[in-house]
């Protein structure tokens, strides 16, 4: 627990990259630091920016839900992100998501990584195709990988779609695809219980 205390403190200094000038803070991950399972989505927006906790906006509310119908508690989880600061461009008032490039999430990467070293979860779950070519590659396609459980470096990994794709699906189709992405958070929770009860006396993967 105090690892993760201290990683954020010094997570909260970061200067890796350009992102940390124009966002108002690192936005470190947050959640049950024991937990089986850890969600990784691509960026803090701008509701996360200022409220210093990832997933807190319109697209942690999908998130929430979706959780709930999986039969997920969102306690029992830790939620972070590839990259920690907000990217952005402004126009006038408002600040527009930007996707974050190459240079940004391996800039910010060794913050994950040091996540993982010390959660050891047993599985990830990553949300939309940025966080999955993160750890995956560039050449990774999430439509050609949805319901299976894939590996990084030993660890279980489940990659389904952004909870915020949901919300700029057409209408018509966005009850599909939330029931996707329950289908995928599903998946993920019976494959990391299924890994808690075989691994009662095994080392979970460390990813360091
Ligand atoms: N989108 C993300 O990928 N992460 C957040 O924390 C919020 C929105």
């Amino acid at each position: 627990m105090s690892e993760l205390i201290e990683l954020r403190r010094q997570a909260a200094q970061c200067t890796a990259c350009e992102l940390h000038a124009e966002a108002t803070q690192t936005v470190f991950g947050s959640g049950n630091p024991h937990a089986a399972m850890v969600l990784v989505g691509e960026q803090p927006g701008d509701r996360e920016d200022v409220a210093g906790e990832p997933f807190v906006g319109p697209a942690g509310r999908v998130l929430e839900r979706a959780l709930e119908r999986a039969g997920v508690t969102r306690a029992d989880v830790y939620v972070t992100n590839v990259v920690k600061h907000f990217r952005f461009r402004r126009q006038g008032k408002v600040r527009i998501h930007r996707t974050p490039g190459v240079e940004h999430v391996r800039a910010c990467l060794p913050w994950l990584r040091a996540e993982l070293a010390s959660i050891r979860p047993h599985l990830l779950v990553m949300l939309g195709a940025t966080a999955a070519k993160a750890l995956l590659g560039t050449s990774f396609r999430l439509t050609q990988h949805r319901g299976e459980v894939l590996e990084y470096q030993g660890l279980p990994l489940v990659a389904t779609i952004h909870p915020s794709a949901v919300l700029r699906g057409p209408k018509d189709r966005q009850a599909e695809m939330l029931d996707g992405l329950v289908a995928d958070l599903e998946l993920a929770g019976r494959t990391a219980h299924r890994i808690g009860q075989r691994g009662l006396t095994a080392r979970k993967p460390a990813v360091g």
